[in-house]
């Protein structure tokens, strides 16, 4: 179960056509993802492209909003505009407001002080050790090194469709639990976690509250254990359906560029960030915005 994302096939599908979806440019990726090229999040967004920009999201899982040149308040009126904003959970993290965390290798006095400062992370989904999991994660990059630390996202719906009917059938109706100890396994699996990291039960089926699509819903870096399920046999299955969400068919890569700004959706996707040169700064800043319980 600890498969080094450095083996991981870089992921290179390339946008397809530009095209206009209600005033919105986009370029679309496969098989999830999309660039929104004539947004300017300075401003505030009316509401007709607002809606657009909603159900692009819906449709394309992951939006990369290109050439933003925006302040932390614009990021919050637009992450406001999403959705009610969760507040971080580790304190030492936060930033200029409850809802903001930056994500970064930058030192202060030789130590480091944001969070997840360096290298790879494996796949995993924002906040699923919580009741109510992030449904999006907006992150903006500020600062990032010439090479590596790209973001990469599987389709969690196009893993759930492409499972065979048997498993399908196995898996209804199961649930996993999700844990993460931010000390020991940060970016990495934890052989133990701690008694008292955070931890939430989710069904490994969930469906999305505004498509109505299935997703499977577990991921390498935080789901645990089948609950009720023999631990060997829990282990094979969740190990079998790691590897089956990441298949690089499923997976889109953001090589990111300075000024972008990226919402995906927690919901039916899970991400991964490939290592970089950790002399080099790498300045995200970061917003959640709270999901429902997921069912
Ligand atoms: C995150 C995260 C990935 C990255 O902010 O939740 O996983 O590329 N970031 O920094
Ligand atoms: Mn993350």
């Amino acid at each position: 179960m600890t498969i080094q994302l450095a083996d991981f096939p870089e992921v290179t599908k390339g946008p397809g056509k530009p095209e206009t979806y209600k005033g919105v440019q986009i370029l679309r990726h496969d098989p999830c993802g999309a660039e929104i090229l004539n947004v300017d999040l300075a401003q505030p967004t009316a509401d007709g492209t607002f809606q657009a920009v909603m159900d692009i999201w819906h449709e394309s899982l992951v939006i990369c909003f290109r050439n933003q040149d925006i302040t932390a308040e614009d990021q919050l009126r637009f992450g406001r505009r999403v959705g009610d904003l969760s507040v971080i959970h580790t304190p030492e993290f936060k930033g200029e407001d409850p809802a903001i965390m930056y994500i970064s290798n930058v030192k202060e006095n030789g130590e480091y002080v944001h969070a997840l400062p360096v290298g790879e992370m494996m796949f995993h989904i924002d906040q699923c050790y919580q009741q109510r999991p992030a449904k999006a994660t907006i992150l903006y990059s500020i600062k990032i090194p010439k090479a590596g630390g790209n973001t990469l996202f599987c389709d969690l719906q196009r893993a759930y469709d492409t499972l065979d009917e048997k498993t399908k059938e196995f898996i209804a109706g199961l649930k996993v639990l999700h844990v993460y100890d931010y000390d020991a396994g940060a970016t990495h699996t934890a052989a133990t976690v701690a008694d008292d990291a955070p931890r939430y039960v989710h069904p490994l089926v969930r469906t999305h509250p505004v498509t109505g699509r299935k997703s499977l819903y577990v991921n390498r870096l935080m789901s645990r254990e089948i609950v009720g399920m023999d631990r060997a046999e829990s282990d094979r299955l969740l190990g079998r359906l790691f590897d089956h969400i990441e298949n690089p068919d499923f997976v889109y890569e953001h090589h990111w560029k300075l000024g972008d700004l990226l919402m995906w959706d927690n919901r039916c996707t899970a991400h991964a960030r490939r290592d970089f040169d950790p002399t080099e700064d790498r300045l995200m800043r970061r917003l959640t915005v709270l999901g429902e319980q997921p069912v």
